[in-house]
């Protein structure tokens, strides 16, 4: 996995809890404290540990704390990939042409990256429906970035995210609605 998203966990642990938790956290998964770099890939396996000795550690399942940490990691996405993103785009938008901007990026930029593939069908202007696919079985990470995005674009109050199936499988469908706001 992508030495950002390590970086961003780093991160997520030490403002949401504090410094010695991020140390505990690491001691419990057997990984030596480092700074993770960029431009590197790490071991998706440091990752479920990580996150799974979390879970232990706050008392929140694996998907709700995938969840969190997706919204949590929106705002450093959108500024470190920015240049891709059209200005007239909103969450739904963002979302249709992930697979074709941000991720195909990311895959340029190393051969070991590996974003999910995400096939978006837009049914109309305010519906869309994800269709999640990945080994790592991070939908419920999904789920928290559709969140992050409808926050970034100031439509949280408009934007009903409903995972269709179960979050943690290799296929994942979500349905994502746009509902006037709510005054
Ligand atoms: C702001 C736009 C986005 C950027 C810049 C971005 C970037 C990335 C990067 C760098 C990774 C790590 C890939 C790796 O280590 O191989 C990743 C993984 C991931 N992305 Fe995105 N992404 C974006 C939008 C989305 C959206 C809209 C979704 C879902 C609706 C999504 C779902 C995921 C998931 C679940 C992973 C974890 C890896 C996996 O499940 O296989 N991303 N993304």
């Amino acid at each position: 996995m992508h030495g950002l998203v390590f970086t961003l966990l780093k991160r997520y642990v030490q403002t949401q809890y504090d410094h010695s938790t991020w140390v505990r956290l690491l001691e419990a998964a057997n990984l030596t404290a480092a700074d993770f770099d960029h431009k590197q890939v790490y071991p998706d396996e440091h990752m479920y540990a990580l996150v799974g000795q979390a879970a232990q550690m706050t008392g929140l399942s694996a998907d709700e704390l995938h969840e969190k940490f997706g919204e949590y990691l929106v705002p450093d996405l959108m500024y470190m990939y920015k240049r891709l993103v059209q200005p007239e785009w909103k969450t739904l938008d963002m979302i249709e042409h992930t697979e074709n901007t941000m991720h195909r990026q990311v895959r340029s930029e190393h051969t070991e990256n590996a974003p999910p593939v995400l096939e978006v069908s837009r049914i109309s202007p305010t519906e869309l429906f994800i269709d999640y696919k990945s080994e790592r079985r991070m939908g419920a990470l999904a789920v928290g970035i559709v969140r992050g995005l409808a926050t970034y674009f100031e439509e949280a109050d408009q934007i009903i995210v409903e995972p269709t199936t179960s979050e943690n499988g290799e296929q994942v469908r979500i349905r994502v609605r746009q509902v006037p706001a709510q005054s």
